[in-house]
């Protein structure tokens, strides 16, 4: 057996299914392409037959970028016609196929007996395979389906012509041992000999186990891991990319196995995963939580400063993970922040440039020391944009624990500034309300997250806002050494967004 493991993305496909989270088509374009720089050999794109939103992120994606693009089908002609022309334009595109197994999704959702289920299965491969070169067959709710029925199915599913063979434990319920010898057996019964047929591991997180589950399935035969940045998907999420890695390589003792994944890009594309999602990891995450590699105890420290190994198992300046240097000052120009934001994986267009540039000058006379992270989340807000209609100019607060707060917000469009004033429970709440005056659209808060960047108190605050217009919901980004202005940044993106969507609705679509 090959000892290659194939990484393969779904953090645009069931990462999207996170609750509350939803993609712009720009922000999955730019994270498909940070996908392809990290070296995964492919990416689910999305699910081209169910929505024009879908159909058009599979397109773009498609053109976008050089590794294996996938798209999802249900088991219906539609679904699998829709995934190949969307894929169209995909150097190595694939067709990934699922229709649900176990009994309880059989007769609860399905309404069909294993017969129709597996008639389903083979006619959707086959006419999948007539359309697409690389064909992937999922069985969901594979690990709490009948052994001898999974047999039949993926014997059924290989012999249509599908070479990818995915083992979803779709709800996370199989032990890890369970889910090893799940993958050994569908070894041994169904792939056997066939030197074409890749099986996959597709773990859910929903009793804390999804990576293990899936690191094990790799150590007993599976060739590819389906997986998401920071975990993100469905109920508590799926395997997390940067843990199976990093397990892969940090005790590549113990499982022999080898991958393309460049360690380098994996902060950097946590980071944006969390920016685009307004998911913040939380700090004791592995691998690129805020305190993975922090050493609190003073016998902790002591080890470290003598000799990392003690407490360190990577290095964190392997991931990509700034070390809090100082890296521009008061007096480098845009070239140097251009060449830097590149450094850390930013190609900012020149309009970004010039607002990235306005901001890090405002950031050294507001800050002393700026410092990559600083940068990044300087490049994260000003990705992270829109070509707004409006934009801030000014706002001014008055506020106390004993009276209402208000707020007088001046906001630019085109030539014009317009001012309004309002009220509300606390500064933020009154800033937005006066951005709602302004744009004469009443949006509600749906959540709300602030983030200090850095340490100290000149730090950075990264704002993450989701902004509710009727049936709209939009995410935005502020940054700022002020959490007021960093509030009223992030609300005024998303409402920019709104205003964006809004736009686009009223323009008559194109039909897939
Ligand atoms: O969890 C699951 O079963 C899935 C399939 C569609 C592969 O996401
Ligand atoms: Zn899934």
């Amino acid at each position: 057996m090959a000892n290659r493991v194939r990484f393969f993305d779904t953090t645009l496909r069931d990462g999207e299914q996170t609750p509350g989270v939803t993609f712009h088509l720009n922000e999955k374009v730019d994270f498909a392409k940070r996908l392809d720089k990290l070296g995964v050999d492919v990416i689910e794109a999305g699910f081209a037959g169910s929505s024009k939103g879908d159909f058009e992120a599979v397109s773009a994606i498609s053109r976008a970028v050089n590794t294996g693009v996938c798209s999802l089908a249900r088991c219906t002609e539609a679904d699998i016609r829709a995934c190949a022309d969307a894929l169209k334009e995909a150097k190595k595109p694939r067709i990934h196929v699922f229709i649900a197994t176990s009994p309880v999704h059989r007769e609860a959702k399905l309404h069909m007996d294993r017969q129709q289920v597996l008639e389903a299965a083979v006619r959707c491969v086959s006419l999948a395979k007539s359309l697409c070169s690389e064909v992937q067959f999922s069985a969901e709710d594979a690990t709490r389906t009948e052994l001898d029925f999974l047999y039949e199915i993926y014997t059924a599913a290989a012999n249509a012509g599908a070479t990818i063979l995915n083992i979803p434990d779709t709800v996370g319920y199989a032990t890890v041992q369970e889910y090893g010898d799940l993958v050994a057996d569908i070894h041994k019964k169904v792939v056997g000999t066939r030197e074409d047929i890749i099986l996959s591991t597709h773990c859910h997180n929903d009793l804390g186990l999804a990576v293990a589950t899936s690191l094990e399935g790799l150590r007993r035969g599976a060739r590819q891991v389906e997986c998401t940045i920071n975990g993100l998907g469905e109920r508590a999420g799926n395997a997390a990319l940067e843990e199976i890695v990093m397990g892969l390589r940090t005790r590549k003792d113990y499982y022999g196995l080898e991958d393309n994944i460049r360690i380098k890009e994996i902060y950097r594309i946590s980071r944006l995963a969390a920016g685009m999602s307004g998911m913040e990891v939380s700090p004791g995450k592995a691998i690129v939580g805020a305190n993975a590699f922090v050493h609190q105890s003073g016998v902790h420290q002591h080890g470290v400063l003598n000799n990392r190994a003690t407490y360190e198992i990577m290095k964190p300046e392997e991931l990509g993970i700034p070390q809090g240097s100082m890296v521009l000052g008061k007096l480098s120009g845009r070239h140097a922040l251009r060449e830097h934001a590149m450094e850390l994986g930013f190609q900012l267009t020149d309009h970004e440039l010039n607002r990235a540039f306005n901001k890090f000058k405002e950031l050294c006379d507001r800050k002393k020391d700026v410092t990559d992270r600083d940068v990044m989340a300087i490049c994260r807000e000003q990705m992270h944009g829109v070509a707004g209609s409006y934009t801030m100019n000014s706002f001014q607060i008055f506020s106390g624990n004993k009276m209402t707060s208000t707020a007088t917000v001046s906001l630019q469009k085109g030539p014009e500034i317009i001012t309004r004033a309002d009220c509300g429970d606390g500064p933020v709440e009154a800033c937005f309300r006066a951005v709602d005056q302004i744009t004469k659209r009443k949006c509600s808060l749906e959540s709300y997250q602030l983030r200090a960047v850095t340490e100290g108190e000149d730090a950075l605050g990264e704002v993450t806002v989701r902004v509710r217009y009727q049936e709209l919901v939009m995410l935005g980004k502020g940054v700022s050494t002020d959490v007021i202005e960093a509030s009223c940044l992030a609300y005024l993106n998303a409402v920019n967004r709104i205003l964006e969507a809004l736009e686009e609705q009223k323009q008559p679509g194109e039909s897939c």
